[in-house]
């Protein structure tokens, strides 16, 4: 094993002595049962002795491929550093780079000052760590600022990570573009750098491109030169210094057929992309809205945009939604562009809430900075929550804003509710590796963190909440900070308004940030008893991680009673009594009001009752969210055994008279589950008619309101719901929604350069006209899927393709997986999950696998199917012996293979597959008998 590469010989004659260490280590690394105590060149974290001021840094990307194929940059950076610790060693990252050796030396050290600069003693690269380590003669001294120059040659890479290449078609035409992602880890892949985000600095940046190409940085463009360099005509474009800012914010790009739209009130705003993106006019949207988003958060945080432009650029080749680089933003191209024609409603919502979303970060997160990963939570559930403020002001007509409930709330409430669930921070130290850190970066960071942050913007109220955020941006603007900073600046917030808390806004936020997990609050209306439990989803599963509060939280408890009286108090003990929950007659309370709170509420049997009622008498007394919530909770509460399933099913008896997106949506999530564990049993007819009798209201709504159907409602919301009601009715075989839906698509087959279908119903008008027709259908779906330019509308005719019911087209289908030719590599898992989710592929999309496994595994290989993710959709649905006694078989008969990724996945497929028998057979006939009754 060789520890470091060849020490340079050049620059210093390498004494005995050296060799003797060098020796030593060997020997103490070999012995068996102590660890060497680690060199700092094996330690994650840079040493605090080097603080970075500026750099220099001057990048070519090469966007043609060189005589050995390879795409390349080529670069040289100095870095003006000061020494705060006396040392003779400097560690500064460079991952994947080809220093170019001088004198035998990796880089030059030089100093600002008069001294001279100790001499380099050796360099080399420390892979694992990805450090360039230099160790030197002397010492570096305190207060004395160095300079390190070096020159390289890193690969262009198609990887998505660093500077990067994105290449695309356009008019059979292949595109690259140079691009670059370097958050978290990835700066250091471009130029060796401190890339630690509370390392901040200067960023000079030169760019060296092709005349005519157009070159982007974070800061303006302030000086282009065109020259003869290696004998190529190039210009060499100067950006604007960046602000004093971390490494992972950095962004550049050089493309040949990039242009932009402008508009210009105080900042300027430019949108790029694609030139026919944009002379097509999809970047029209986010141009006009990114200025009153900008203009939202200036007055939100009441502190001006701190640079003097922002950027956003679309890219076809991008690893993540979108990237806050300051002054640049990335994002993928579905994320950015929005063409009328072709993309839906929903389309539209999440450009806004991202471009929302990154601007946000534009002051929070890069104005100030967390000083490390381990607290990721904080900076990404922020910019989540204040996204939904930001759009909602681009957007009034909306009610964005409460569609946090169905999209953070709701949805990491199932992951959090698992006894296998992480609080949202980490400890500093056990956050260091670049993998550990890309994990940092899950549903509990973004939707967990959303969700706590808008419960405490709504007890501390938002004008101190803003208050808070202001001193927290005024104070630490340009430093790195951490969470308890900014409690600490909202606790003086509240100290100034003379709010009453019952315990200090860190003492509170501790409980819901440093253990995991959330409470279900049960409220006995009898007694007027409070309680609190941490709600597992699965009643038997074990918490091993210890909790410092116990599983214990202080809750803030908004309630209302009928009659609208409205409140909170709050829990701070496991159990306590209050007068006010004490109800009488037929009064009810609902608690978590609008659920600003994260947690669930269970009720006595006789408040439970009043509720219901309360839905099928008038809906409309309870806010639209809480009917939300109600049935949401009642189905996990029924999960978790502890309600009735029957409780459950009853919450959804009102929808009949229920017109508004949300309850229905929380619904047909929850019932879901039940078509997917009852789909080979009589449960599944029954259950289809339930639905049916509960949508055929709603689908006559939305053909009355939208004068049989000749346009789409105009609420947001609505036209969500709308989509619901067809999906819905037309599955459960309602023949007016399947004539419909077959009238829409035979029209479109005569003439199949003209769409007639609205771009909200595509999908689902695909579906149900796919699954009613047959090979005519079938086959004019796939042409045009074959034919379509626009990823969105492949996406949408892809996925309908499975929606037929003719065993012989979902065969063909399958096997086209296997043929690149047909559907990308790529898509293949996709396609065949796709069809195992519809009742009639499920066991035909099994059989495909299990025959082609070995075929898939080996010729396929691993990179192309994505293992986990079909095993996994393919046996979420199995809830049988004879599905379990399969499953096991399928693990004996291919245990030599072995699974590769999907090893996990297999396993945890048979516990689902138990714990799915278990469920059917402890609620199969509960639920079926209350079903026939509802539907007789
Ligand atoms: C609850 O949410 C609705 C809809 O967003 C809003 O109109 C109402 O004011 C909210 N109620 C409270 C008490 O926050
Ligand atoms: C149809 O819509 C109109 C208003 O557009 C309304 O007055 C009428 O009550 C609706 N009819 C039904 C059956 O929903
Ligand atoms: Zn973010």
């Amino acid at each position: 094993m060789i520890h470091f590469s060849p020490m340079c010989i050049g620059c210093t004659l390498l004494g005995v002595a050296s060799v003797a260490t060098i020796v030593g280590l060997w020997t103490v690394q070999l012995l068996p049962s102590t660890d060497p105590p680690a060199e700092p060149w094996d330690q994650y974290r840079l040493p605090d002795a080097l603080v970075p001021d500026h750099y220099n840094i001057s990048l070519w990307p090469r966007l043609q491929p060189n005589i050995d194929g390879l795409f390349v940059f080529t670069g040289k950076s100095s870095v003006v550093f000061k020494c705060t610790r006396e040392t003779d060693l400097i560690l500064i990252h460079s991952n994947k780079l080809n220093l170019t050796s001088e004198d035998g030396c990796l880089a030059k050290l030089s100093t600002l000052g008069n001294t001279a600069p100790p001499l380099i003693q050796k360099t080399w690269m420390q892979k694992t760590t990805q450090y360039l380590v230099i160790q030197l003669k002397g010492k570096l001294s305190v207060g004395e600022y160095y300079v390190i120059y070096s020159e390289f040659v890193g690969e262009l890479a198609d990887d998505l990570a660093g500077f990067y290449r994105s290449e695309y078609y356009e008019n059979g035409e292949k595109k690259i573009t140079a691009t670059s992602q370097m958050h978290p880890t990835h700066a250091r892949k471009t130029f060796p750098c401190f890339d630690e985000p509370a390392m901040r600095a200067v960023f000079y940046i030169t760019l060296i491109h092709a005349r005519g190409t157009v070159a982007l940085s974070n800061g303006m463009e302030i000086e282009k030169v065109d020259t003869i360099l290696d004998g190529q005509a190039v210009t060499v474009t100067t950006f604007e210094p960046t602000k004093k800012m971390s490494s992972y914010l950095l962004a550049l790009v050089v493309s040949g057929d990039y242009t932009n739209i402008t508009s210009a009130n105080d900042t300027l705003i430019r949108i790029w992309a694609r030139d026919k993106a944009i002379a097509d006019g999809h970047g029209d949207y986010a141009l006009n809205k990114t200025g009153p988003i900008l203009k939202f958060f200036e007055r939100y945080y009441n502190v001006p945009y701190p640079l003097s432009k922002s950027d956003q650029i679309a890219l076809p080749d991008f690893y993540f939604g979108a990237m806050e680089n300051w002054g640049l933003v990335t994002y993928r191209e579905t994320n950015l562009l929005y063409d009328p024609l072709i993309s839906s409603n929903a389309n539209k919502e999440r450009i806004a809430t991202i471009i929302a979303h990154e601007l946000a970060h534009m002051w929070f997160g890069n104005l100030v900075t967390l000083r490390w990963w381990n607290e990721v939570w904080l900076n990404e559930g922020f910019a989540s929550y204040v996204s939904y403020l930001g759009a909602d002001f681009a957007e009034p007509s909306w009610n964005v804003k409460d569609l946090i409930i169905l999209k953070d709330v709701h949805r990491v409430f199932a992951v959090d509710a698992l006894a296998s669930s992480h609080p949202l921070s980490s400890k500093e130290e056990d956050i260091i590796k670049p993998e550990q850190i890309s994990e940092q970066f899950d549903a509990i960071s973004y939707s967990k963190g959303a969700s706590v942050l808008r419960m405490l913007s709504d007890f501390l109220t938002e004008p101190v909440f803003v208050q808070g955020l202001n001193t927290y941006l005024t104070r630490f603007a340009y430093q790195n900070t951490i969470g308890e900073d900014l409690w600490d600046l909202l606790q003086s917030a509240v100290d100034k308004t003379g709010l009453v808390l019952p315990l200090s806004v860190e003492g509170i936020m501790d409980r819901w940030v440093l253990q995991m997990g959330f409470p279900v609050i049960t409220v006995d209306t009898g007694t007027g008893q409070v309680s609190q439990e941490h709600f597992l989803l699965d009643p038997e599963s074990r918490v091993e991680r210890p909790s410092p509060f116990n599983y214990e939280w202080i809750v803030p408890i908004n309630w209302m009673k009928v009659g609208a009286e409205q409140s909170r108090i709050w829990l701070l003990v496991k159990t306590a009594f209050y007068s006010e929950m004490k109800m009488a007659g037929n009064e009810w309370v609902l608690v978590n009001l609008n659920v600003t709170g994260y947690y669930r509420v269970n009720y006595d049997h006789m408040n439970w009752e009043r509720l219901l009622s309360q839905l099928n008498e008038n809906h409309e007394v309870i806010p639209v969210i809480n009917r939300a919530q109600i049935v949401d909770d009642a189905f996990n509460l029924a999960r978790a055994k502890i309600v009735p399933v029957t409780l459950a099913l009853r919450s959804t008896k009102y929808l009949f008279q229920e017109k508004e997106y949300m309850p229905w949506e929380s619904a047909l999530n929850n019932l879901d589950y039940f078509n997917l564990m009852f789909t080979q049993t009589d449960v599944y007819g029954l259950l289809q008619n339930y639905l049916r009798k509960q949508v055929i209201p709603l689908f006559a709504h939305f053909k009355n309101i939208t004068e049989d159907w000749s346009h789409v409602p105009p609420g947001h919301t609505d036209q969500y719901n709308q989509v619901n009601a067809i999906r819905i009715a037309c599955s459960t075989g309602v023949q007016d929604c399947q004539s419909l839906t077959s009238g829409w698509y035979s029209q479109w087959m005569d003439k199949p350069e003209h769409n007639p279908i609205h771009p909200n119903l595509r999908s689902t008008a695909y579906c149900c006209a796919i699954a009613a027709g047959g090979t005519k259908e079938w086959d004019f779906g796939w042409q045009m899927f074959k034919d379509a330019t626009i990823a969105i509308e492949a996406d949408k005719l892809m996925s309908a393709l499975a929606c037929t019911k003719n065993r012989v087209l979902l065969e063909r289908y399958l096997g086209y997986t296997l043929d690149a030719s047909k559907i990308r590599k790529q898509d293949a898992t996709s396609v065949i999950v796709y069809i195992a989710n519809n009742p009639d592929g499920q066991i035909l999309a099994w059989d495909f696998v299990r025959k082609n496994w070995e075929y898939m595994f080996t010729e396929y290989g691993v990179g192309s199917f994505n293992f986990a993710s079909l095993i996994n959709g393919i046996t979420k649905t199995f809830s049988s012996e004879s599905q379990l006694k399969q499953l096991l078989e399928f693990q004996s008969d291919h245990s030599e293979m072995g699974f590769g990724s999907a090893t996990a996945a297999l396993q945890q497929a048979i516990e689902t597959t138990k714990a799915n028998i278990k469920w059917v057979s402890e609620n199969q006939r509960e639920i079926t008998d209350w079903l026939v009754a509802e539907t007789a």
